[in-house]
């Protein structure tokens, strides 16, 4: 017997109790009063195991700078592209009081069936997941469907990570933002471990042209650093796909 194989089977033999494990963890988070500090703190590590576990990579005082610049945002409607391991939906998710739209090119697995929950119970806060690739223009329509005609009033781009990625995804969602509402684009630091990662070059070109805010901890970390874009309340303009930020 391989070790692969063997893996696997302890996995699906143990995916009920993984999967309530998670449920209970989520019950208990929401059991509490509402506080952002606590969300954020679950956001990073919710806890659970393997293919059941919710996390995000941030740096705990940039992700809560984040975090209380939306919450005072009273958001209704928030979208994230990028949604990996649910730690940064799960945040959003206490954040919001409409809906959430989360999107990631890969389907959510096993995890995913605890997104509806992320909300605070009888909140009406509706999540939802859409699988594809954002710089599609049929992806972008869906989300623009699952909008209904509401505007966004914070998105948060941490899907592709490539200079012409995130450029991409700026130009094409940051339009749906509402006047007044906020974009914040993760991984600015100049320094990243991954070499492709190179956000922060759009970053450089974006920040003189907006309302720019770089919630950085440290200026020589390596990866991190938040973007944030205030938008004005003259909007960003209508959703178009003109929108040029020189290089
Ligand atoms: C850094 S992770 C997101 C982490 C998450 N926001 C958090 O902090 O909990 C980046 C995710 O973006 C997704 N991604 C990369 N390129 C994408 C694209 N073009 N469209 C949609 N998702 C993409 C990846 O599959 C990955 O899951």
């Amino acid at each position: 017997m391989s070790d692969p194989w063997l893996k696997r089977l302890r996995r699906r033999a143990s995916a009920p109790f993984d999967r309530r494990a998670l449920a209970r963890r989520i019950a208990a988070y929401h059991a509490a009063p509402r506080d952002v500090e606590r969300a954020v703190d679950a956001a990073i590590d919710l806890g659970g195991r393997g293919a059941y576990r919710v996390k995000s990579v941030q740096r705990r005082s940039e992700i809560l700078a984040l975090a209380r610049a939306v919450d005072a945002l009273a958001p209704r409607v928030i979208v994230e592209i990028g949604t990996h391991r649910g730690g940064t939906l799960f945040l959003w998710s206490q954040l919001a009081s409409e809906r959430v739209i989360t999107c990631d090119l890969e389907a959510p697995g096993p995890r995913g069936v605890s997104y509806d929950s992320f909300p605070p119970p009888g909140s009406g806060v509706r999540v939802d997941v859409l699988t594809g690739d954002s710089h599609d223009s049929l992806f972008r329509e869906r989300v623009v469907e699952r909008l209904g005609g509401r505007p966004i009033d914070f998105l948060f781009i941490d899907g592709d990570h490539t200079e012409d990625g995130v450029e991409a995804d700026y130009r094409d969602y940051a339009p749906l933002v509402r006047p007044g509402g906020l974009v914040a684009l993760h991984d600015i630091a100049p320094r990243q471990a991954i070499a492709t990662n190179r956000v922060d070059a759009f970053w450089r070109r974006l920040a003189p042209t907006v309302d720019a805010e770089a919630i950085v901890e440290d200026s020589d970390q390596v990866g991190f650093g938040i973007g944030l874009v205030r938008v004005a309340s003259e909007s960003l303009g209508p959703p178009s796909r003109g929108m040029q930020v020189d290089r």
